[in-house]
């Protein structure tokens, strides 16, 4: 039994509305039970087509998203304002078209020591996501997208294994490879505690690295979430044999 489901799709505007209409499914199914959805974003290409068809679909459905709180699956430490900035990119994409309240939205503190903003960030999600058996805030969807290098949020190849079993959900991440070079991350355990996984992989040049991460032997970061959970969504428009 693999511990993902892969969907595959010509291209990236097929993924984009097809995620988008699968969160608002998952966010709809919240609402008729009275629940807050707590969902993780990531940055990078795809989310930007990700985010327009969210707000296309939503007005569509006429989704309720007052329940929806925003986190983030990774965060650059660069000031809210900045054009790197994850939550600036959901902020013109997602929450003004949507017209999300603030207190919707946890920003990871980028313009603060990446320690600093990890340690209340941390703090800020466990505030609304309850624990799991091993004290892990469980979000209910968790974003992803997929780096070259097989990276995912800004969990990148050869980093040491956090030494504690059961960490933080957020760390702070120096000297990565994919710039700006300071970035706060969820670490593996709060993303293998996560209700839903769904990996959004898009772009040329990610063949190879979807397919090794695929494999049971599989050594990158997103082969090592893969393996830590039983079950993944893989939406991508990447073709591997
Ligand atoms: C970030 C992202 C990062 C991204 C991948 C894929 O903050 O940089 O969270 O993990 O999702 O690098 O980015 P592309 O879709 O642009 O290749």
């Amino acid at each position: 039994m693999k511990p993902f489901e892969l969907m595959s799709f010509q291209n990236s505007h097929a993924l984009a509305q097809t995620a988008a209409v699968a969160w608002l499914e998952e966010v709809e199914k919240s609402n008729r039970a009275g629940q807050l959805h707590c969902v993780a974003l990531s940055g990078g290409r795809i989310t930007r087509e990700f985010f327009s068809a969210i707000v296309e679909i939503a007005g569509l459905r006429a989704t309720d998203l007052r329940a929806v709180h925003f986190f983030w699956a990774d965060e650059r430490c660069v000031p809210p304002s900045d054009p790197q900035s994850n939550y600036r990119l959901a902020r013109e994409l997602l929450f003004e078209p949507l017209k999300i309240l603030e207190g919707q939205v946890h920003r990871v503190r980028g313009e603060e020591a990446p320690a600093a903003a990890a340690l209340c960030a941390t703090g800020e999600l466990r505030r609304w996501a309850s624990p799991d058996q091993n004290g892990q805030p469980v979000l209910d969807v968790v974003f992803l997208g997929l780096g070259e290098d097989g990276h995912v949020a800004s969990l990148f190849p050869g980093e040491p294994a956090t030494g504690s079993t059961n960490p933080p959900a957020y760390r702070a991440v120096a000297n990565s490879p994919k710039p700006p070079p300071d970035r706060v991350t969820l670490d593996y355990p709060a993303i293998a505690a996560a209700r839903k996984v769904w990996m959004l992989a898009s772009g040329a040049g990610k063949e190879l690295v979807l397919r090794d991460s695929l494999a049971p032997s599989g050594t990158t970061p997103f082969a090592r979430v893969l393996q830590s959970r039983r079950d993944t969504r893989i939406f991508t428009d990447i073709h591997v044999t």
